[in-house]
């Protein structure tokens, strides 16, 4: 067995009046390298929290997210997207007056280079190499013809793969994806598939929140499923599909689709 990459130890996050994430006892759970994890649960359930809380955008209130056994308190998000990892975020976020190509070449370099620092960054040299994989970036997520576009005319789904774009660039050895295939539109889901696929053979590790059960259970070997910020069950798709709490609490009302 593969060893442990990320692990989310008795983790609690606590807004104001609001536990959003740890349930009972802290929220705990690990991945292996290589795993492709699906992370699921009712709105609200602490899906992007959670996420925030492994990238550093957010600081656990209690316990502790270690990444490749290096504990992660102390550092700064950009300093956790340097070791390896990557996130999309659940709200798209890009830079609108800039053209596709240009915004994915912008967060090549610095994952969190602000809009002004971006328009004046190394990029703007024409570095060939960085264009090339900023191309097959685009051409991975189904994008590549609209490459000169002005981001402000991408539907939402456009956008949404945009941002996974915008990841593919740095080859992060983890990726978290918030919620994909919203808005997503069939046939660039169909690419999404495929790429998940790709990923997930080339060894990469895969954390996806998705509401598309279908899309996840497929790609996924692992379900864990969040209730109420804390961990209501964990195990391989087919079990969690037919675990009774899960069907109860949460699938009972969605598992149509
Ligand atoms: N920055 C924040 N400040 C206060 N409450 C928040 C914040 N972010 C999320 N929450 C609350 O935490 C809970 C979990 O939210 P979230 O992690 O976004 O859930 P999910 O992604 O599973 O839908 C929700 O009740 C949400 O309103
Ligand atoms: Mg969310």
């Amino acid at each position: 067995m593969s060893e442990i990459v990320l692990s989310v130890e008795k983790v609690v996050k606590q807004f104001t009046g609001l536990r959003a994430v740890g349930g009972a006892d802290g929220l705990s759970f690990s991945v292996r390298r290589g795993d492709f994890l699906g992370l699921i649960g009712p709105n609200g359930a602490g899906k992007s929290t959670t996420f925030n809380l492994i990238s550093g955008v957010l600081k656990p209130t209690e316990g502790k997210v270690s990444l490749n056994g290096t504990d992660l308190s102390g550092l700064r998000a950009q300093e956790i997207a340097g070791m390896g990892l990557g996130r999309t975020f659940q709200t798209p976020r890009a830079f609108p007056s800039l053209g596709v190509l240009d915004n994915i070449m912008v967060g090549a370099q610095n994952p969190n280079e602000g809009p002004i620092t971006a328009l004046l960054g190394s990029w703007r040299g024409g570095d060939a190499k960085l264009r090339e994989r900023a191309e097959s970036s685009l051409e991975r997520v189904g994008l590549i013809d609209r490459r000169h576009d002005l981001v402000a005319n991408l539907s939402g789904g456009e956008l949404r793969m945009l941002e996974v774009a915008r990841q593919l660039i740095r080859a992060p050895r983890i990726l978290l994806l918030d919620e994909p295939t919203a808005g997503v539109d069939p046939s660039l889901q169909v690419r999404l598939t495929g790429l998940l696929r790709d990923l997930h053979e080339a060894g990469t590790t895969l954390i996806v929140v998705e509401h598309n059960l279908t899309f996840l259970f497929d790609l996924a070997d692992r379900i864990v499923v969040l209730q109420n910020g804390g961990l209501l069950a964990e195990g391989e798709p087919e079990a969690v599909r037919r675990d009774p709490v899960v069907v109860s609490a949460y699938l009972g009302s969605e598992n149509e689709a």
